[in-house]
């Protein structure tokens, strides 16, 4: 680990607390093939399921050569519209704002490229596959609309997950007016697709009326039930197993209709199947990051401080459903203005229906904000970082409420002197390095809200010492399972190899979901009023027994740590955890925990993380090739549960932002709404020979308000500076604005 990262010792003084730089802990079950992954899950008698999916956009299916099919060898059983399973629940009904319409073979019609039309299930995946291509489906096509200008623009009814498409306060237009500079610039971020290393798998198997599925999930609770609700079977009739997940990025969060048709193709047959997406099937089904078209209106006095801020999104969500990016909320955060206002407008086209995919709204946003506030200091004649700090929010801009703690000016100040940014010259072109390439530099802010959901949890602690933490949470590659085994083993008192920890069933208490960047401090709050609830009962115990030298000390004049009770004011005057249960007669305490987010608290503050990105870039002055050769992040999250997973998350976000920038691109075929390059091969991200350099600086900062623990979210918050950084590193190495992401060379010969 670069010697950037603090070692941070912020717990109990438990061995592998809070803020130490463990490494993860299930890594060696991983990279020794032993973790188990939905996939690798194979019960008695498992058909293998592979899907038909639709070479148009938009019509209806009129023909498939089922016969065909069945006859294939090992073909055991083709669902197509005709004997696909009724379901209790109709799979277009809403009810809730996490609820997304799904196509489930409930009817022949074609909504988007690559659905599901049917499903072949055999003995072999190989007959599987044989099978759904002698399917050969025949369709009536419709013209699909496709891309931003398909239809004229409308408000939409609310963006993200219910936020209002419009907010602002002050008068724009007249802002614009009294300016001394203005800017007016239009930005493009185009579609991009989930590419998770593990496509969603599923493997189901009924029992009746019980149904086991393993199959990666964001959030347990919330997919159990949408199954309950679809199959019309009691919550506690399902059991869904997800201890590990190749990634999500958003698109496990809820349940997609591949992994329901596994279950449905489970009921058809009376045998377990499994059914693993194909990469291409992760085109269409599992939701996607819907393309923008930002336009950006500022204007600034003669000290450059902003006079008015116009956001305006255009973005498309499916024809038959409502996710609509809420770009526009990064201008709520980041800079002070008297007149803002931020819009969204939406059209509807023939794809999938788009979902939240890491960094919802602020990645497509912050990419568009940061290059115009890039370009508006240009304009001022400012350096971009003085520029930023001239238009510094002291409050949310969007509410005037004060921050619950920003320790934005520390990443600036950190961020750059790391960087070497005061040597930055001001105008484009001016930098070579020894090959004669062209070098740039450019910044980006990032912001990320430091939300929190709802999670419960259970805990064991044992007259041996040890202890266990039971929550369904999951671990998506980001550290969870060592992270929030960390917060167990402080909340405990004990050490972490004395504690077992369990999660990713949703047999467990709910862990909520993992996403928003909001896992750690909502699991992680739940575990911690578990172990609370514990030791409270354990001090209880010893504080009132007259034969503990705790005795008269008070819940509250006692710590727990390493399996003992201390005294708070005489550290030499102690207890182990056996000492004192075995006096009570009792072998172990049990206790539970919950968490979730604080009305006050939410109420009286803004709450979000922030960061400053930087980044270098290297141009081909011939070819215009573009390579990032450095990158510094310095980000202010709260507190920092451990260093090393989230430098992880942090140098995880810079690359996305990097693919951002300069690889990712969903290219569709607006004549027939097809994809052409619903693959890895086709659709770039980048490889570790695109990956500079990178360091990820862990600014200190400490917030009283945001939850129990202190800490904000980490996982989602590196894209939105990067993506902006590096645009703005472009301009600087070549003089030229590309507004269209990605960056690719031909926009700059
Ligand atoms: Mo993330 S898009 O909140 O999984």
């Amino acid at each position: 680990m670069p010697e950037t990262a603090p070692r941070l010792r912020q717990g109990a003084g438990n061995v592998g607390s809070i803020g130490e730089p463990l490494t993860r802990r299930e890594g060696p079950l991983k990279v020794t093939g032993q973790a188990r992954f939905s996939a690798d899950n194979l019960p008695p008698g498992t058909l293998h399921a592979a899907l038909c999916t639709a070479r148009i956009a938009r019509g209806r299916v009129t023909a498939l050569d089922v016969a065909a099919a069945e006859r294939h060898p090992g073909v055991v059983a083709v669902m197509t519209p005709d004997n696909a399973p009724r379901l209790a629940k109709d799979p277009d009904a809403k009810d809730g704002p996490f609820t997304f319409r799904l196509d489930l073979l409930q009817n022949a019609s074609v909504r988007y490229a690559n659905q599901p039309v049917a499903v072949v299930i055999a003995e072999t995946l190989e007959a599987a596959t044989e099978g759904a291509r002698l399917l050969a489906p025949r369709y009536e096509a419709e013209a699909p609309r496709i891309g931003l200008d398909a239809e004229a623009p409308f408000k939409p009814p609310g963006v993200g997950i219910g936020q209002p498409p419009d907010e602002g306060h002050g008068d724009v237009e007249a802002g614009l007016a009294a300016a001394a500079q203005r800017i007016e610039a239009v930005y493009e971020t185009p579609a991009q697709y989930h590419n998770a290393m593990e496509p969603h798998a599923a493997v189901a198997a009924w029992d009746g009326d019980r149904l086991t599925l393993h199959t990666p999930s964001q959030g347990l609770t919330a997919a159990v039930g949408r199954l309950a609700g679809l199959f019309g079977i009691p919550p506690k009739n399902i059991r869904i197993e997800s201890p590990y997940l190749g990634g999500g990025f958003g698109s496990k969060g809820v349940i997609s209709g591949p992994q329901v048709l596994a279950c449905m193709a489970a009921r058809l047959v009376g045998r377990p199947v499994k059914l693993v997406a194909r990469r291409e099937n992760m085109y269409g089904p599992m939701g996607h990051r819907a393309e923008t078209r930002q336009t950006l209106r500022l204007g600034a006095d003669g000290a450059g401080k902003l006079t008015a801020l116009d956001h305006h999104t255009l973005t498309a969500s499916s024809r038959f459903d409502d996710f609509f990016e809420p770009a526009g909320g990064v201008s709520h955060t980041l800079y002070a203005t008297p007149n803002l206002s931020v819009r969204h407008s939406g059209v509807r086209v023939d794809t999938g229906t788009p979902l939240f995919m890491r960094a919802p709204g602020e990645a497509t946003g912050s990419a568009a904000l940061e290059s115009a506030i890039d370009e508006m200091a240009i304009a001022c004649g400012m350096d971009p970082l003085e520029f930023r700090l001239v238009n510094y929010a002291e409050v949310e801009p969007i509410s005037g409420r004060p921050f619950s703690s920003k320790a934005l000016r520390a990443c600036y100040e950190q961020g750059a002197a790391r960087f070497g940014w005061e040597k930055r010259p001001r105008e484009p072109r001016q930098m070579r390095d020894a090959d004669g390439f062209l070098v740039g530099w450019g910044l980006g802010t990032a912001t990320f809200p430091a939300l929190m959901f709802e999670a419960q949890a259970s805990a064991e602690l044992r007259a041996d010492g040890s202890g266990t933490m039971v929550i369904g949470a999951q671990d998506m590659g980001q550290g969870a399972w060592t992270a929030l085994a960390q917060i167990a083993a402080d909340g405990l008192g004990i050490d972490i190899d004395r504690l077992t920890f369990e999660i990713g069933s949703s047999t467990m208490p709910s862990g909520g979901i993992a996403g928003g960047s909001a896992h750690t401090a909502t699991a992680g709050g739940a575990i911690h009023a578990a172990g609370q609830a514990v030791i409270a009962e354990l001090a209880q115990i010893a504080t009132t027994d007259p034969a503990s030298p705790l005795y008269g000390a008070g819940n509250a004049g006692v710590i727990a740590r390493a399996g003992r009770l201390i005294r708070r004011d005489d550290e030499s005057r102690s207890e182990s955890v056996g000492e004192i249960l075995g006096r009570a007669g009792r072998d172990r305490i049990t206790g539970t925990g919950k968490a979730s987010a604080d009305p006050a608290a939410q109420k009286s503050y803004a709450m979000h993380a922030h960061g400053a990105v930087f980044a270098e870039v290297k141009v081909d002055p011939d070819l215009g090739q573009i390579r990032v050769s450095r990158l510094v992040g310095a980000f202010a999250a709260g507190r920092v549960i451990n260093p090393r997973l989230v430098q992880s998350q942090y140098f995880g976000g810079m690359i996305w932002g990097l693919s951002f920038a300069l690889h990712e691109h969903a290219a569709l075929d607006p004549r027939t709404g097809r994809f052409l390059n619903d693959n890895l091969a086709e659709y770039h991200v980048p490889v570790n020979a695109d990956t500079p350099e990178m360091e990820a600086i862990l600014v200190h900062e400490d917030d009283p308000h945001v939850n129990a623990l202190g800490v904000k979210g980490v996982g989602e918050i590196g894209i939105t500076g990067t993506a902006g950084a590096i645009a703005n590193a472009v301009w600087h190495a070549t003089g030229v604005r590309v507004r269209e992401l990605p960056i690719t060379l031909d926009r700059l010969l």
